[in-house]
Parts: C-alpha cells; sequence; structure tokens
C-alpha cells in the first residue's frame, strides 16, 4: 500500500520520479504527490507538486514547471488516516527546518505526538498520521548541536510506534536522504553514481539490477558518493546486496490491454516457470531445494498451520485438502489476522507455513513472527524474491511466476497452488504416497499448462456468457471439496473487481441458510467437473434450480448430463481432482475480468483497493 520513490544522482529527478511513481501506482492510486530540491539555488527550496487522482493528474499539474534538482521523493498513496485530499497525499512538509517525507505505513501512537508537538507550538494542516512523524523530525533536528536529518530521524522513530518505510529530505541538507523502515518495505537500487529507493523493484529496475535490502529498524543516509546504514539507535549495519530478477517486459504491458488480461493469459507460461526443474517423474520425488535443508522437520512434523489473506488464502486452504489427501499430515488453515492475535497453540512439530505473493503482508508477517517467537519452524511460499517473508521465513519455496501487477491475484494463485501441489508430493511420497502414484501425479502436473492454454481459447464464450449475466447484483459461487476455496476465490474476484455481490461456500452449506437468497434468475456459478462428490454438487445444482436460479457450471469436457441441469457450461480439461483448482479457476478469473469491463470499471485498479497490504 502506497508507492515511494526517491532519487538522488545526477539526472533531473521529476520525470524519474514520475516514472517510477507510474510503475507503483498499483500500490496505491488515490493521489500523488513529488518533492525536489535544487541545491544549485541559494537557499535551497524544496519544490513540491501534489493532485488528487491518478500520477497522470500529477504529470499535468507539473506541465511547464521548470524544476532542474537532481535529487527528490515521490509517493502514490492508499489512504489510511485523513480523507483523500491535496492536503493529505504526501509529501508532507514540517512547518519550520524545511523537512518533506513520504511514507507508507502507519503511526499508531500519531494522537500522543501531535498533542506533545502542538503543546511545543507546532500546526499541523492535514489529519494524517504521516504529518506527524514529519513534524517530529522537524522538531528534533538541531544541525548545530550535531544532531543531523539522519540522527533527527533515528531520534523520532525511537518515539513511533507502528509501521513505516519512509524516505525524508530536507534544504539545510540538499545532497542527503535519509530513508528507513520497520514492517513495510523498501530497498535501495544502487546505479552508477545515482541511487534510487523504492517500496518494490518495479520503480528501480529500470535503472539497475543491484539494490540493497534494508531490515527493521534501519536507517539509511544516501548522497551522491555512498551510504552508511544503521539502525534507529545509530548502531551501523551491513547491509545485504542483491541482484534483482524482474526484467522491464516483464512489468510492461506487452500489448495487452490490461495487467490482469496479461497476468491471466501469461499463466501457462509462468507455471511452466514454476514447475521447471522441479519435477523428477522418475521415482516420483519433486525437488524443491527451498526445503530440501528442511525435509527431515517437514515429513516428522506433527501438523502444519497454514496462514495467509484473501486470495492466498484460498491457495492455501486448498492446500489443507492436499496435505492431508495426498500426504496425510494434518493441516489447518487460518487467516493470519486470527492467528496473530488469537494465542495459538505451537507445539512440538508445528511447521507454519506462510502464502503470499508479494512477501509484505503486513498480517502474514506478523503471524509468522508470532510463530517464530513460539519455537515454529516457518516456511514461506512466496514470490517476489528477496520480500520480508522470503527472508524471515526458515526456508521456503518461489514461485516464480513474475511480477504480479494487476491488483486483483490471478497468476499467483495458480502458481501458489502448484507450489503446494508439489509441496504436498514432496510430503507425500516421503511419507506414505508410492512411487507410481507419485509419478502418475506428477505427469499430470506438468499438464497443467497446455491445458489452461486450452480454457483460455474458450475467453471470447466466457466474455459473451458474462456479459449476459452482468446486470445481475447478487451472484453465489459453490463448490465442494478442494474445489470450495475455488468458489470462495471466484467470489472475491468477481466483487472486488465488477463491485458484484458474490458470496462463495461449500455447496452444501447453502441449505443451512443462503438458499434463502436465491431468486428467479440469480446466477449460481458451480464448480461441478468429475471428482469425488460430482453427484453431490448435481443434487446442489438441482436445488438451486427448483427455487429459481440460474446456474453456471465449470465441468469437465466429455460430461454430457451437465448440460441438461445448467442453463451455461464452461468445459475445463479431464485432471484428476486434486490438480483440478488450478484449471477451474482459469474461467471464473476470465468471469470477473470481462464482469469488470462490462461494468465500466478500471481492472487494475479497483475501488478502495491496492496492491500488497502492508498495513493492518
Ligand atoms: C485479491 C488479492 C488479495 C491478496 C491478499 C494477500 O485478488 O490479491 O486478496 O491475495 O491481500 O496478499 P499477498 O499474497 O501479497 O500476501
Amino acid at each position: 500500500m502506497c508507492g515511494i520513490v526517491a532519487y538522488i544522482g545526477t539526472r533531473p529527478a521529476r520525470s524519474l520520479l514520475v516514472e517510477g511513481l507510474k510503475r507503483l501506482e498499483y500500490r496505491g492510486y488515490d493521489s500523488a504527490g513529488v518533492a525536489v530540491i535544487d541545491a544549485k539555488n541559494s537557499p535551497a527550496k524544496i519544490q513540491l507538486a501534489k493532485a488528487v487522482g491518478r500520477v497522470s493528474n500529477l504529470e499535468k499539474r507539473l506541465e511547464g514547471t521548470t524544476w532542474n534538482g537532481t535529487m527528490g521523493i515521490g509517493h502514490t498513496r492508499w489512504a489510511t488516516h485523513g480523507g483523500v485530499t491535496e492536503a493529505n497525499a504526501h509529501p508532507h512538509t514540517d512547518d519550520g527546518v524545511g523537512i518533506a517525507l513520504i511514507h507508507n505505513g502507519i503511526i499508531e501512537n500519531y494522537a500522543v505526538l501531535r498533542t506533545y508537538l502542538e503543546q511545543k507550538g507546532h500546526t499541523f494542516v492535514t489529519d494524517t498520521d504521516t504529518e506527524v512523524l514529519t513534524m517530529l523530525i522537524g522538531e528534533l533536528y538541531d544541525a548545530a548541536n550535531g544532531v543531523d536529518l539522519e540522527a533527527a530521524v533515528q531520534a523520532a522513530l525511537r518515539e513511533v510506534t507502528g509501521a513505516y518505510a519512509i524516505c525524508v529530505i530536507c534544504k539545510e541538507e540538499p545532497d542527503v536522504i535519509v530513508a528507513a523502515r520497520k514492517g513495510s518495505p523498501l530497498i535501495v537500487g544502487i546505479g552508477n553514481g545515482e541511487y534510487i529507493v523504492a517500496s518494490d523493484p518495479q520503480a528501480i529496475i529500470a535503472h539497475t539490477a543491484q539494490a540493497m535490502t534494508l531490515d527493521d529498524y534501519n536507517v539509511v543516509k544516501i548522497t551522491r558518493d555512498g551510504f552508511r546504514t544503521s539502525t534507529i539507535d545509530n548502531v551501523e549495519v551491513t547491509p545485504q546486496v542483491l541482484q534483482l530478477e524482474s526484467e522491464l517486459d516483464e512489468i510492461d504491458l506487452g500489448g495487452y490491454e490490461h495487467y490482469m488480461q496479461k497476468e491471466i493469459f501469461e499463466q501457462p507460461a509462468a507455471l511452466r516457470n514454476t514447475l521447471r526443474g522441479r519435477l523428477d517423474m522418475k521415482d516420483g520425488r519433486v525437488v524443491l531445494g527451498g526445503v530440501s535443508a528442511f525435509a527431515k522437520d517437514l515429513v516428522r512434523a506433527r501438523r502444519i498451520i497454514m496462514i495467509a489473506q484473501g486470495t492466498a488464502l484460498h491457495s492455501a486452504m486448498i492446500a489443507e485438502y492436499l496435505f492431508e489427501d495426498l500426504a496425510r499430515m494434518p493441516t489447518e488453515c487460518e487467516y493470519a489476522s486470527e492467528f496473530r492475535y488469537r494465542n495459538p497453540i505451537v507445539d512440538d512439530g508445528t511447521v507454519v507455513m506462510a502464502v503470499s505473493q508479494s512477501g509484505e503482508t503486513a498480517d502474514t508477517l506478523a503471524a509468522l513472527h508470532e510463530a517464530r517467537d513460539r519455537g515454529a519452524l516457518t516456511l514461506g511460499v512466496v514470490n517476489v524474491v528477496g520480500s520480508t517473508m522470503a527472508r524471515e521465513t526458515d526456508a521456503g519455496v518461489y514461485l516464480r511466476v513474475g511480477p504480479e501487477i494487476g491488483v486483483a491475484s490471478t497468476k499467483a494463485f495458480t502458481g501458489q497452488v502448484a507450489v503446494l501441489s508439489m509441496l504436498s508430493l514432496f510430503l507425500g511420497r516421503r511419507r506414505l504416497m508410492s512411487p507410481q502414484t507419485a509419478s502418475e501425479l506428477q505427469t499430470e502436473l506438468a499438464m497443467i499448462p497446455d491445458k489452461i492454454e486450452q480454457i483460455l481459447a474458450l475467453a471470447p464464450e466466457i466474455k459473451a456468457m458474462t456479459e449476459r449475466y452482468v446486470q445481475h447484483d447478487n451472484w453465489l459461487f459453490l463448490g465442494r471439496g478442494v474445489n470450495y476455496p475455488v468458489a470462495l476465490e471466484g467470489a472475491l474476484k468477481l466483487k472486488e473487481l465488477s463491485y458484484i455481490h458474490a458470496e462463495g461456500m461449500p455447496a452444501a452449506e447453502m441449505k443451512h441458510g443462503p438458499i434463502a437468497l436465491i431468486t428467479e434468475g440469480m446466477p449460481a456459478v458451480f464448480i461441478a467437473n468429475k471428482g469425488a462428490q460430482y453427484e453431490k454438487v448435481l443434487s446442489n445444482i438441482a436445488e438451486t434450480r427448483s427455487r429459481g436460479g440460474h446456474v453456471i457450471a465449470v465441468a469437465t469436457e466429455g460430461d454430457k448430463h451437465i448440460r441438461s441441469v445448467a442453463e451455461d457450461v464452461l468445459f475445463i480439461p479431464e485432471c484428476p481432482e486434486p490438480l483440478s483448482p488450478m484449471l477451474t479457476v482459469v474461467p471464473l478469473q476470465i468471469m470477473a475480468y470481462y464482469a469488470a469491463l462490462a461494468r465500466g470499471h478500471d481492472v487494475d485498479k479497483p475501488r478502495n483497493l491496492a496492491k500488497s497490504v502492508t498495513v493492518e
């Protein structure tokens, strides 16, 4: 949430910052702003521009300005404290020294600090927690007595509770950027005589592939000549330097109209990458280098607790079925946000596995810390290389699906399910599964990308069908077994993108209450592929039809009967039931995409949302 970019070097900062903000806009898009210092001006002054709405509005605001400064900060906001107004947009400035600051996160004790600062005579002009931090840094700044920008930031952060990634500049030190983080992502791209600080690699990769990561409570002071990294207590630390892996073309639209469309359609290629080099059909053993050092602990674990949020939780729920069914491993799945606060029992032999595209989701991270503190072995199933979860878990497996930019998760979901399916075989084969069964499932797994390709070819048909029902404001999604989480995912995709009210549930649950919702013509999407509970799903379809519901079924190719019980059928290729979620979800993603377009919404930037939820 909130995109941060800062630049110091020799090139004009303004256009670089705007370009970076455009790449980060998926992290928050209700307002944007930039601040630049031109060191050649004497005395130096901060040039500031903000605009409500998209980065393009900010760009218009900047037209005609002649800012030549070669260092500055930029921000695109997802509002937490204070409404969406120009005043509340970042950068925020103090009322004395000449400090400007951008922030991602929440300063939890801002009210106490604000009262303290008001008593000191400061006047606030916004409703934000961020302005409080800016003002506090200004209050503590005392260069004459050795409290320069770096020291003032360190001192202010010692007073703060909450989460932050910040970049701060000061007109008194026009050649310095100070950045810091706790609980929100921030990396520093290291170029040739220039540095780009950003909340994600997307804003850096066009300029350099070398980057340094910061740990919680780290502060970095950057000048054109180098940097110094320390803790908020001013103890020097050695940062980790890594190579960013994404390529520029991975984060461009590449001929597609929307990132979501691109990400749906690149699922076959993405999953081939996920599976590459990890399947070994010969004796049915999956090769997962990231967890091999912990294979024994995993195989002997007494139970696995899966934690995640949103779409990632749905893939974790699928893993609960797979781990128990294929590996006979007791598994529970829980919202990370609940796990972290409910005094969970983590006894000997508990493995806690986090699933996350970004590797930065605040609740999932906090739950992981809770699990680690209670002695659990922690594992991550994460997409973003070098993300906080990737670094802070004991071990893990990367999705390798490439950057996901569309706010609604699609290829990360199928990537997560592919990795979790491999993990279930990794465990199953070492616990009780015969080499033959393991090999057969691996062979089927290897065929999933081709089968997704076949489903994608149905996009025009799915579009036409979706457009017939898109005027309905209430939809149901129903599935059983391993496809119950897919029903939840289908409902989530539809509601977050098209703002249609949709509920997902186990098909059998419907008659315990939700059946009352069914009215004449209400769309009810059933995942009705061939599997152990197929006949039961047919009964649930019949119950829905007899109450006037309009049934759309996702069914297995060759199922002749289904056409006589469902009004619309979307066929997927045959596939063993445990692996079917990677197929059944695809028509639902396509439906949600076209429903959003038909209703005239911005699919990549849905209302009120932002990618990567780094606040609680
Ligand atoms: C929905 C969606 C979210 C995320 C959730 C967790 O389409 O994308 O529900 O799945 O916010 O995010 P990660 O996977 O980054 O932890």
